[in-house]
């Protein structure tokens, strides 16, 4: 089928929730409608197809585009040829929705079939009938789609999909499928074509990030090969999981100049019974001596995490020990969660949903309490302290500019003439728990000076 056959509105307009890897997967999205002639646009007024890249992780997550769905019902009432599609996450369980009348979608695609979209839109525009795509692939690594057309001065690069953990809180293993890695070769010639844009530093990516592996060619080789790159400044990585730290992978991060010095080690929970109960195959032990091998081994690393609080069968004790561990490792930050039941996970089908709303809330607000004031420890240690800085662009602030460190704290300084892209020294004055406020020590000349 053809343009030419069926014309039709090309502008597609594309809005993505949740994580980096959905970032990444609507700039596949963006790159296979490219290809078959389509165009991007930034108004939902103008286009013809509007595709909602979806995430699944937690209710709220679920709500938000639902309640976006019908926010577009307007739209289409005004533009009959309107299509509006799902994809991501949320694919799996809208199913049934869609086959329902009038859902106010036409079209589904999951993670793993976004190559057919351009021919799905071709049918949903000829026949007017649904249609949907959510089969999950052992393959599918869309090897051969490259994105072109990124932005800002980091690159996603998603070197491995889906997830084989199953942990029970977590949805990922039935809305992404299997654990499937990218071969090196095509990561390498990716990253390659990225520093010849311009991109300083790449970030891989992957559900289960440090569990990549070809053929033995497993993650601590990785990050060594893309490290060989000329122009690849800064390498980083996430999300990985405690149980893919092999002490090579901890050499790799320690003494290789261009592995950023930031972990982020997801703990979920501090007691080893929940632990156990959330299939996260550690106990607290097993955790907290893995984080304080990664500080021995690599000086200055940051490390952040991820919490979740009021998992099913979760006490106040078990609780208390969450925040025991935190205080013991002390996380320069970290993401803190309310258990959110999803359908089809093993906590769903065989713990339920126990502990009330009024209790995780009360467990949080006890937590993002504490873990403030371990931030803005951890940030105090910096003051006085030079770090060189990948700069971003415009901090909130007029007349200030902002960046990351090494470490992936962000960095604020008043305006120097630097632009994105540039390294700069800035030391540090002043903190908050979420920033470093510094000067910039080098001159604008010398930035320039530096770049030719
Ligand atoms: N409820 C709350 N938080 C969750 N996460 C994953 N699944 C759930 C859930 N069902 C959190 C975990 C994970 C992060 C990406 O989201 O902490 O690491
Ligand atoms: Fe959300 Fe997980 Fe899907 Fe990312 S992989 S979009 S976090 S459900």
């Amino acid at each position: 089928m053809t343009d030419k056959d069926h014309p039709h509105n090309r502008k597609v307009y594309i809005e993505t929730y949740g994580c980096q890897m959905n970032e990444y997967d609507s700039e596949i999205v963006r790159e296979v409608l490219r290809r078959n002639n389509y165009t991007l646009t930034d108004s939902q007024e103008e286009a013809g197809v509007i595709l909602l890249n979806t995430c699944a992780i937690r209710e709220n997550a679920h709500q938000k585009v639902h309640a976006r769905v019908r926010q577009l019902g307007p739209l289409r009432k005004r533009n009959e040829k309107l299509i509006v599609g799902i994809l991501g996450c949320m694919a799996q369980n809208l199913k049934k929705e869609l086959l329902e009348g009038d859902s106010g979608v036409d079209l589904i695609a999951g993670p793993d079939s976004y190559k057919a979209l351009p021919v799905m839109i071709d049918r949903v525009h000829v026949t007017g009938e649904k249609e949907y795509k959510l089969t999950l692939s052992e393959y599918e690594t869309y090897a051969d789609v490259f994105p072109t057309n990124r932005h800002g001065i980091n690159a996603w690069i998603a070197v491995m999909r889906g997830c084989d953990n199953y942990c029970t809180f977590c949805v990922v293993p039935m809305t992404r499928g299997r654990e499937r890695s990218r071969d090196p070769f095509n990561v390498i010639e990716e990253v390659k074509q990225l520093s010849a844009q311009g991109f300083k530093q790449v970030t891989l990516l992957g559900q289960n990030v440090n569990s990549y592996r070809f053929k033995g060619f497993d993650f601590a080789k990785l990050i060594t090969a893309v490290s060989r790159i000329d122009g690849i400044e800064r390498i980083r990585f996430t999300s990985p999981h405690p149980k893919d730290f092999p002490e090579s992978l901890l050499e790799v991060v320690a003494t290789n100049p261009k592995a950023c010095k930031h972990i982020h080690l997801p703990l979920q929970a501090g007691s080893s019974r929940v632990l156990d109960a959330m299939n996260r195959t550690y106990t607290r032990e097993e955790f907290v001596a893995l984080a304080q091998r990664m500080r021995e081994m690599i000086p200055g690393l940051v490390l952040t995490t991820d919490v979740i609080v009021g998992f099913p069968t979760e006490t106040e004790v078990e609780f208390e020990e969450t925040l025991e561990v935190m205080h013991e490792v002390k996380f320069d930050a970290a993401f803190m969660f309310k258990y959110s039941e999803r359908k089809g996970t093993l906590a769903q089908r065989n713990l339920g949903d126990t502990v009330p709303d009024e209790v995780k809330t009360d467990r949080m607000v006890q937590l993002v309490e504490q873990q403030r004031r371990i931030s803005y420890e951890r940030n105090q240690l910096h003051v006085g302290e030079t770090f060189e800085v990948l700069v971003e662009g415009e901090a909130k602030h007029k007349g200030q500019l902002m960046g990351r460190n090494d470490g992936n704290k962000i960095v604020v300084f008043s305006d120097n003439g630097a632009r994105p892209g540039d390294f700069i020294k800035v030391k540090v004055d002043e903190v908050t728990p979420n920033t470093l406020i510094g000067t910039a020590l080098t001159t604008t000349e010398a930035i320039r000076k530096f770049a030719v």
